[in-house]
């Protein structure tokens, strides 16, 4: 039986094989497991004969197949190495990179301009109360604004018995800063914020920029520095041109609207000179009532707000055209758009 398996084990060309001589021998009904079973039905004498020679047998095909199994094994290490090659000097093959989406890119630029003017980054929550959104800015229970501003309402109410509000805009921020911080006070506030319109130029979701600056004797001379200086280095040229418009907003007395001055390069709109002017921005001195709804004295404080668009802003800079491609999430878009980093 020895040499049989034996000769079985040295026959066995793969793993596989060696296995199957394995369960012929020694598997649960395996020949040798079989013998080793029969042992209980022999007399005494017969056993004692029996049982080394047995034991022996199931030492030397284990032994066999182990040092079979080391040798398959190694031969199998010998082929690998001998076909498989690792050529160190091929070029790597082109992992998939992310990148930047546009937006998160020009909050940083945003960020980074306005860090440089002394400003620091205020946050707040995106489903807000209509106190915050509302009533705090000046946006009285019938005002308009609030239908102009095409709000999503929650089904929870907030503290004050009112239907929680997806924010409408970044301008709540200026009121929960106002609430916590003592002037004086510089800060810009990037976000996402919610309006039901949708078409070309309007997503539901887009991207805000609040600034709010308070102090005890700001005027709308620094407004319009501070917007000027911003553009000139978000845009990166010198000849940005900036028109404030007189313009009504409830939360800023006086209020105006800041157009950009554009002009033709190779067939196409870009910021700079002044050939024609779109709207970039809404901005004003903060309503002494609002300063007031913070706890704070109009009498002491006083100071400057805008808002703005970060998608739009992002659309100007990089020549996009259309508003939605930003939340689509093509990478073929993002491919073309997006920031290597
Ligand atoms: N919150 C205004 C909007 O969403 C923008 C704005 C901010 C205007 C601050 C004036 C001052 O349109």
């Amino acid at each position: 039986l020895q040499a049989r398996f034996d000769q079985e084990i040295a026959a066995a060309a793969d793993l596989a094989a060696l296995d199957g001589v394995r369960v012929a021998a020694l598997g649960k009904s395996g020949e040798i497991t079989q013998l080793l079973k029969s042992l209980g039905k022999m007399d005494a004498d017969t056993r004692t004969a029996e049982a080394p020679k047995i034991h022996s047998l199931r030492e030397a095909v284990t032994d066999a197949i182990a040092a079979k199994k080391a040798a398959l094994e190694g031969a199998e290490l010998e082929r690998r190495l001998a076909t498989e090659r690792l050529d160190l000097s091929l070029p790597s093959a082109e992992a998939p990179r992310g990148s930047i989406h546009p937006v998160s890119q020009v909050m940083d630029e945003l960020t980074e301009i306005f860090a440089d003017l002394g400003f620091s980054v205020a946050e707040g929550p995106e489903i807000e109360d209509d106190w915050h959104n509302f009533s705090a800015l000046n946006i009285p229970e019938t005002h308009p604004a609030r239908a102009m501003q095409d709000t999503f309402y929650m089904d929870e109410k907030g503290e004050d018995g009112a239907p929680m509000v997806l924010r409408t805009h970044t301008s709540p921020v200026q009121i929960r800063t106002m609430q916590k911080k003592q002037p004086p006070i510089r800060i810009i506030a990037p976000g996402r914020v919610y309006r039901s319109d949708s078409d070309a130029t309007h997503t539901p979701m887009f991207h805000q920029i609040e600034g709010l600056v308070i102090d005890k004797a700001i005027t709308l001379g620094h407004l319009k520095w501070t917007l000027e200086t911003f553009l000139k280095a978000f845009f990166e040229r010198d000849d940005v041109v900036l028109r404030m418009r007189p313009s009504y907003f409830p939360f800023t007395e006086p209020s105006a609207e800041v157009d950009v001055g554009w002009s033709m390069e190779k067939g196409r709109r870009v910021v700079g000179g002044s050939e024609g002017w779109m709207e970039v921005l809404g901005s004003g001195m903060v309503h002494p009532k609002v300063i007031a709804a913070c706890g704070l004295d109009p009498d002491e404080w006083q100071g400057f707000a805008f808002g703005t668009g970060v998608d739009r802003l992002a659309m100007l800079k990089y020549g996009m055209d259309d508003l939605r491609a930003f939340f689509d999430g093509d990478l073929r878009w993002m491919k073309h758009y997006g920031f290597r980093f």
